[in-house]
């Protein structure tokens, strides 16, 4: 897969390309290209946003500086690149991301991210060039650049060779395998640790137990995590949380 991530700040994603996974799913074939706005504005003075038009604080990310950027690096007219790949703006206001949408994109051969800056964009470069909006939640960060890497980590961790282990993401939170819930707790040695005990069952070796243990531990956070009043079922599930 590849993906190409619109910026102020390429520098930003060097750190980030040396992380394990993204480091891993990258010597695997897959490309993560950082392309400066600013190194293609045809303004003077590396310009690349202005005021609002009506007024108000803050500045917004031009058109014509977006439509430069995008022009010179797929030398196509960005209103027809949308046609043949995602090209999708960072924004609060997006599609919420989650599990779901993180697979949707793991599955395209290549994506494009831009991140807006100050006030975000010129509304014409989401409605002319765009295929989508995205948001990783109803927060305002001052750029689209953390956002785009959280965007690459949950995509990039699921592309082949990402992982140290093949199977290390089949049975994780929102999978499948857990029927989308949240993952069941874990614990590791010490077995007692200041008083504090590893649920039996875990340590009773019998697979069929801890199996069904987990998928109730599993779908009681998915009750926890939908806001919901827990219960106390009396079923005496210690450990979950
Ligand atoms: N840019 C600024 N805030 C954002 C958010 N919450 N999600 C995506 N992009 C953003």
């Amino acid at each position: 897969m590849n993906i190409d991530v619109f910026t102020l700040f390429p520098d930003w994603f060097d750190w980030f390309r040396g992380q394990r996974h993204v480091a891993n799913a990258i010597a695997a074939g897959s490309s993560l290209s950082c392309v400066d706005i600013r190194a293609h504005t045809p303004l003077t003075g590396g310009q690349v946003d202005d005021t609002p038009y009506g007024g108000g604080a803050g500045m917004v990310l031009r058109v014509d500086v977006m439509d430069a950027a995008l022009s010179a690096h797929y030398r196509v007219d960005p209103v027809q690149l949308r046609q043949r790949r995602r090209v999708i703006a960072l924004t609060p206001s997006g599609r919420l991301f989650d599990e779901e949408y993180a697979n949707e994109l793991a599955e395209e051969r290549e994506i494009t991210l831009l991140c807006g800056r100050y006030e975000g964009f010129d509304e014409r470069i989401v409605e002319r060039f765009c295929t989508e909006t995205l948001s990783i939640g109803r927060y305002v960060l001052a750029g689209g650049e953390l956002a785009a890497m959280v965007v690459c980590d949950a995509v990039m961790r699921k592309l082949p060779g990402a992982l140290g282990h093949e199977d290390s993401a089949l049975e994780e939170s929102y999978s499948a395998a857990l029927e989308g819930a949240p993952e069941y707790p874990h614990y590791t040695r010490p077995a007692q640790y200041r008083g504090w005990e590893v649920p039996d069952v875990l340590l009773s070796g019998h697979h069929e137990q801890i199996r069904r243990w987990r998928m109730a531990q599993s779908a009681r956070r998915q009750v926890h995590a939908a806001g919901e009043i827990e219960v106390d079922k009396g079923e005496g599930e210690e450990g979950a949380r």
